[in-house]
């Protein structure tokens, strides 16, 4: 059981935007270790706190073939954006079981705090760069269904509906 409870697409608290961390103390890193725990149980490449209703700005990723190095982001910013856009499957631990298609810049250049409240930067690309724009849209109340057709994302909304409709007849 993942530690956290996901919320699933499309809850409205999906939407909310998360508000800057004032201090990583002991609150933020518990949330950390537990968003970390979630991601991992999950077997999800990365997770925002928006997703576990927290609407504070904190990320982590972990792209990693060995599942084995944890980034944590929390006041992330991109810096710099690379002109090539790369088109790459993309899913969501809230909308379990749908992959599509989503342009994003190829590589981006990231600042923010970590786990320690001190500041780094690292350029992603690759799975890590769709993972930190996926993420960090999360932050803004975006789900990245929201990047395709009104006709794919009403079916899509329709068929998580159905999905917790059965799960809670179970
Ligand atoms: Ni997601």
């Amino acid at each position: 059981m993942p530690k956290l409870t996901i919320l699933r697409y499309p809850d409205p608290r999906l939407h909310k935007i998360a508000a800057p961390v004032a201090t990583v103390d002991e609150r933020i890193r518990r949330l950390v270790d537990d968003m970390l725990e979630t991601m991992y149980a999950a077997d999800g490449v990365g997770l925002a706190a928006t997703q576990v209703d927290v609407h504070e700005r904190v990320i982590v990723i972990d792209t990693s073939e060995a599942r084995d190095d944890p980034r944590v982001l929390i006041n992330p910013e991109i810096v710099a954006r690379s002109e090539e856009m790369r088109v790459s499957d993309e899913g969501c631990l809230s909308v379990p079981a749908i992959y599509d298609k989503v342009e994003r810049h190829a590589r981006v250049t990231v600042r923010a705090l970590g786990r320690d409240g001190q500041p780094h930067e690292f350029e992603a690309e690759g799975l890590q760069a769709v993972a930190v724009q996926h993420e960090m849209d999360h932050l803004i109340g975006k789900v990245f269904v929201e990047y395709l057709s009104q006709l794919k994302r009403d079916r899509i909304k329709t068929k998580m509906l159905k999905k917790s409709r059965d799960e809670d007849a179970d």
